[in-house]
C-alpha cells in the first residue's frame, strides 16, 4: 500500500487578496495543501474559483476577522494541524491610513496580535510576515540593505509594518519555539499570466501602475505623475517594481526554508524586489511600449509622504534564500495590461 505522504498545510490568512491569491497559487504548484481565511473586506470570494482556473485545486477556505479574538480562537481550535502561516490579512492603502489611522491600528495590530496568540499555542509555528520597505522610509544609502536603518514611516500603514515586525521580534525572543521570516516587499506589479488573478484596486486606484492601466484602457482620463522636479535623472520618483509573481514565488521558497528548518535564527528578514530601479516616467515608457499605446499623462505637485528613491539590494534573498527574480519590468507591464483587458472585457460583457 503506498504510504499517503502528507502535503504540508499552509495557513494564508488575507489570501483572496492580490499577493496573497498569488502566493496561494505558487503554494498549491508546489504541492502544499492551502487554507485561506480572509474577512472579505478588500476581496472578492469570486477569487478562490480563479485560483482553481490557474491549478485545478479550490483551497480551503474559511471568513474569518483576525480582529475577532474569539473568532481566531474558535478557528485555531477546529484547525490546529498547520504547519506554516503566511500572513498577509491587513488593510495596505497608504493614503486612507493618513486621514484613518485607528482603522489601521485596529486592523493591522489587533489582527497580528490574536494570529501570534494563537501560534503560541502550536508545537513549532512556522510565520511567514508581509512587511514593506516602506519601514526604511527616505533611506540615505542606495540599494537599500537589510540593515539600513528603520527611519519610521510616511503613514500609519507603514508604522503598522514596522511595529508588526517589532511585535513578531518580542515575540520570537519570548517564545524560541516561534520561527518566522519577514519579507519586506518593493513594489508589487503585474499579475498571473492567465489573467485569472490580478489587482483589484478598490475606487480610485491609489498606486502607479493600476492607474495606468486604467488610463491606457479609458477608465481614466489621465495620469498624473506626481512631481518631475525631483534629484533623479528625469525628475520622477524612483521605486523597485516586482512581479508579483517573482514576490510569491519567493514566499514559497521562505516557508520552505522554515519547515526545513534551515532557517539560522528564529526572526529573518529579507529585502524583495528586483534590485533595479525605474523611475515614473521609465514605467510610462514601458507600458507604452508593451501595449502600443501613448499614455495620456501630465506633470502635478509632488504626493506628501512619497520617498525621492527607493531600491533595493537583494544580495542578501539571492544568498540565503537563493531566490532572485527572473521577470523584467516590461513583463510585469504586458501582465498588468492584459488583467486590466481582461478585466474591462467582462465589464462591457455583463
Ligand atoms: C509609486 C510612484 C508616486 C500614482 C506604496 C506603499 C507600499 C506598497 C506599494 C502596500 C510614486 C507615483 C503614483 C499616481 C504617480 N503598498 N505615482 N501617479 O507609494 O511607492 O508604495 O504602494 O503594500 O508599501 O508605500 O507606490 O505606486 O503609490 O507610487 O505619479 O497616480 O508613482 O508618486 O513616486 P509607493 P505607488
Amino acid at each position: 500500500m503506498m504510504q499517503q505522504i502528507k502535503m504540508n498545510k499552509i495557513l494564508v490568512t488575507g489570501g483572496l487578496g492580490y499577493i496573497g491569491s498569488h502566493v496561494v497559487v505558487e503554494l498549491q504548484k508546489m504541492d502544499f495543501e492551502v487554507v485561506i481565511i480572509d474577512d472579505l473586506s478588500n476581496s472578492s470570494l469570486e477569487v478562490l474559483g480563479h485560483i482553481k482556473e490557474i491549478t485545478g485545486i479550490k483551497p480551503g477556505f474559511e471568513k474569518i476577522d483576525l480582529k475577532e479574538k474569539r473568532d481566531v480562537a474558535r478557528f485555531f481550535n477546529r484547525h490546529a494541524d498547520f504547519d506554516g502561516i503566511i500572513h498577509f490579512a491587513a488593510s495596505k492603502a497608504v493614503g486612507e491610513s493618513v486621514n484613518n489611522p485607528l482603522k489601521y491600528y485596529e486592523n493591522n495590530i489587533n489582527s497580528l496580535i490574536y494570529l501570534l496568540e494563537e501560534l503560541n499555542k502550536l508545537a513549532s509555528p512556522k510565520l511567514i510576515f508581509s512587511s514593506s520597505c516602506t519601514v526604511y522610509g527616505q533611506a540615505d544609502k542606495l540599494p537599500i540593505t537589510e540593515n539600513s536603518p528603520i527611519k519610521g514611516a510616511e503613514s500609519p500603514y507603514g508604522n503598522t509594518k514596522i511595529m508588526g515586525e517589532q511585535i513578531i521580534k518580542d515575540c520570537c525572543k519570548a517564545n524560541h519555539s516561534l520561527q518566522s521570516i519577514i519579507l519586506r516587499y518593493f513594489n508589487p506589479i503585474g499579475a498571473h499570466d492567465s489573467a485569472n488573478i490580478g489587482e483589484l484596486p478598490v475606487g480610485v486606484p491609489q498606486n502607479l501602475v493600476p492607474f495606468i492601466t486604467q488610463t491606457g484602457i479609458g477608465v481614466r482620463g489621465e495620469l498624473s505623475v506626481f512631481g518631475n522636479d525631483y534629484p533623479t535623472p528625469d525628475g520622477t520618483c524612483i521605486r523597485d517594481y516586482i512581479h508579483v509573481v517573482d514576490l510569491a514565488k519567493a514566499h514559497v521558497v521562505a516557508i520552505k526554508r522554515l519547515l526545513e528548518k534551515k532557517n539560522l535564527k528564529n526572526r529573518e528578514f529579507f529585502n524583495i524586489g528586483t534590485g533595479k530601479g525605474a523611475s515614473v516616467l521609465d514605467v510610462v515608457k514601458a507600458f507604452e511600449a508593451v501595449s502600443g499605446i501613448k499614455l495620456n499623462y501630465v506633470f502635478k505637485d509632488r504626493r506628501e509622504g512619497d520617498v525621492v528613491s527607493a531600491f533595493a539590494d537583494i544580495s542578501k534573498a539571492n544568498k540565503v534564500l537563493g531566490w532572485k527574480s527572473e521577470l523584467s519590468l516590461k513583463d510585469a507591464l504586458a501582465s498588468a495590461w492584459k488583467w486590466e483587458k481582461k478585466l474591462n472585457l467582462n465589464e462591457n460583457t455583463i
